[in-house]
């Protein structure tokens, strides 16, 4: 998958967040949206994600050379943000079940496993705690494993890291790193230096232009 940002103008009413914007991202790439708070970042990924539209310009998806949008878009990305929430009286595991489900899909019992060993939720009375009883950490575990199940080609990550300690954040550059090695196209928002030294492109929105 490719997407491309073909003179993306975006403007809120109160500020213009993206002016003329042309930019490409390639498929096996990790993708780094950096800038300060309320540079854009996020916003960027909700574009690249077809969750809002540009106020003029567009933002195109590409399969090879068939373009993808709506539906057929949507089932090639998936997408970490701290907007996502699981359900506090579902456990970890019904969570994990009922997102896949939502996508149209069963995980049995070893693919399951499999997920938990890859997010690092090794404990068995973790995956069967209610979410809302879960740390902020194991939470964020919780829904990689959810972002994971979904194999999608185009990762959308944003803030991925937080509340995560070391050894998660280096899980979800390893696991990032192999998405892209295998093709995927991963765009994440991070400051993060460590997250940063993974990358293979940088996007500073610190720098852009914004007039219109
Ligand atoms: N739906 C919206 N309506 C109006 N303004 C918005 C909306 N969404 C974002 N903004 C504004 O757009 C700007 C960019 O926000 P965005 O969340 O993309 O920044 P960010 O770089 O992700 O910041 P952070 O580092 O804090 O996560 C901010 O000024 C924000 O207030
Ligand atoms: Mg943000």
């Amino acid at each position: 998958m490719e997407i491309i940002f073909e003179n993306v103008s975006l403007s809120f009413p109160d500020k213009t967040i993206f002016s003329s914007l042309n930019i490409n991202l390639s498929p096996g790439k990790i993708i780094q949206v950096v800038g300060e708070n309320g540079s854009g970042k996020s916003t960027f990924l909700n574009l690249a994600a077809h969750l809002i539209r540009p106020t003029s310009g567009k933002v195109m998806a590409f399969c090879g050379k068939k373009e993808l949008n709506g539906e057929a878009y949507r089932k090639k990305i998936a997408m970490l943000s701290p907007n996502m929430q699981l359900y506090d009286n579902l456990t970890a595991k019904e969570n994990l079940k009922f997102f896949s489900k939502l996508r149209g899909e069963s995980l049995d019992c070893n693919e399951i496993a499999k997920l938990w060993e890859r997010v690092g939720l090794r404990e068995e009375n973790v995956r069967h705690k209610y979410a809302g009883k879960l740390s902020t950490g194991m939470s964020q575990r919780v829904k990689f494993a959810v972002f994971l199940a979904a194999k999608a080609d185009v990762w959308i990550l944003d803030e991925p890291s937080a509340n995560l300690d070391d050894k998660g954040r280096s899980m979800i550059i390893k696991e990032t790193k192999k998405a892209t090695q295998n093709g995927a196209l991963a765009l994440w928002a991070t400051n993060d230096e460590r997250e940063r030294n993974a990358a293979d492109e940088i996007i500073d929105l610190s720098n852009i232009d914004r007039v219109s």
